[in-house]
């Protein structure tokens, strides 16, 4: 073999090292990076004395979803170990609804017209406000038209625990943003500055950091969690909703179209969840797998959620 030939193949490999190297070394560095910033705990406000009177309860908000697909939703969840004894709630956005009827075929404890105001951020604070006495020990919230399914069965099988789960969102999850000035890389922008005035009552600080979002309006979360927030935050935001005069209905804060049934607020509710519960560390950010990509090689079930402790 030529010289010349043999010292490029050497120099090919030599560059294939480097290579490699200097990818090792971004990631030890990303690596170190992100455990860095971990630093700042937060503190998780837990109500420890609430003594729930049942397991599991899941939640849906219907509109005008067919019912045998709501039906199918509610035996898949049932069929489900973990969900096999949870009560069924359904809250109906369709005034023309029979809710004796979607309660019989559902197979649901119960079901109840609601105003069509607010879509299902307003249904689920509207359950939490009104069964604030009775909520379950978790609750599953869910749109009766549930988003990436065969996604979505897999990541409660791999990661819902009854005895930990706190909170554990179900939708897409990964995005960031700076809490004091945050928007998404869809449309959507924080404009009425509510993440930090929210922040700030849960913690009772004036700076915050970097906040996870949340998507698709899916997730369970835990009695403890939601009454270790005080209540009127939660009528704080429900009354933005249903109020036709609030703040959240107001021209210079809109970013698209607006009414009582389908309100712009609701895109900043849906993202508001994981800050709202107390699961916004960035730890949860870069530990979960994507919805698609289902489990992190030398993954762990606390790997997505936030556990009561
Ligand atoms: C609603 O559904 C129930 C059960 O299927 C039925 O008995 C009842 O007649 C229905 N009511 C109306 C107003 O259609
Ligand atoms: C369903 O829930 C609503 C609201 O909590 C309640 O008023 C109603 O009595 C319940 N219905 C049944 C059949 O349990
Ligand atoms: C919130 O912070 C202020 C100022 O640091 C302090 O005076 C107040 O007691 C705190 N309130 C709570 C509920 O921690």
């Amino acid at each position: 073999m030529p010289a010349s030939v043999s010292s490029s193949r050497n120099n090919i490999s030599c560059k294939y090292l480097l290579d490699i190297s200097i990818t090792l070394l971004w990631l030890a560095f990303g690596a170190l990076n992100f455990t860095e910033r971990q630093g700042r705990r937060l503190p998780v406000f837990l109500d420890q004395e609430y003594v729930p009177q049942s397991p599991v309860e899941i939640v849906l908000s219907m509109y005008k979803e067919p019912i045998d697909e709501v039906e199918e939703l509610v035996n898949n969840l049932k069929s489900m170990p973990a969900l096999s004894d949870a009560r069924v709630t359904i809250y109906i956005k369709d005034g023309e609804a029979n809710s004796t009827h979607v309660r019989h075929q559902t197979g649901a404890n119960n079901a109840t017209i609601l105003p069509n105001v607010g879509r299902e951020g307003e249904t689920f604070l509207n359950h939490i406000l009104n069964q604030w006495d009775s909520l379950a020990r978790q609750t599953i919230f869910l749109q009766a038209g549930i988003h990436n399914p065969r996604e979505f069965y897999t990541h409660i099988s791999n990661y819902y625990s009854r005895s930990q789960t706190g909170f554990l969102n179900l939708g897409l999850s990964g995005a960031v943003c700076n809490c004091e000035d945050c928007g998404d890389r869809l449309f959507w922008n924080d404009k009425a500055h509510l993440f930090p005035r929210i922040y700030n009552r849960i913690y009772n600080s004036t700076t915050c950091d970097n906040v996870l979002l949340s998507y698709k309006g899916q997730f369970i979360v835990s009695a403890a969690r939601i009454r270790g927030v005080d209540k009127d935050i939660y009528y704080a935001l429900w009354k933005a909703f249903v109020d036709k005069g609030s703040w959240a209905h107001q021209p210079q804060i809109l970013q698209g179209p607006d009414s009582m049934s389908a309100p712009d607020f609701g895109y900043t509710m849906e993202r508001m969840w994981n800050l709202l519960f107390q699961c916004s560390n960035s730890d949860v950010v870069w530990k979960c797998p994507s919805l698609v990509s289902k489990w992190r090689i030398g993954g762990d079930i606390g790997d997505c959620q936030c556990f009561d402790v």
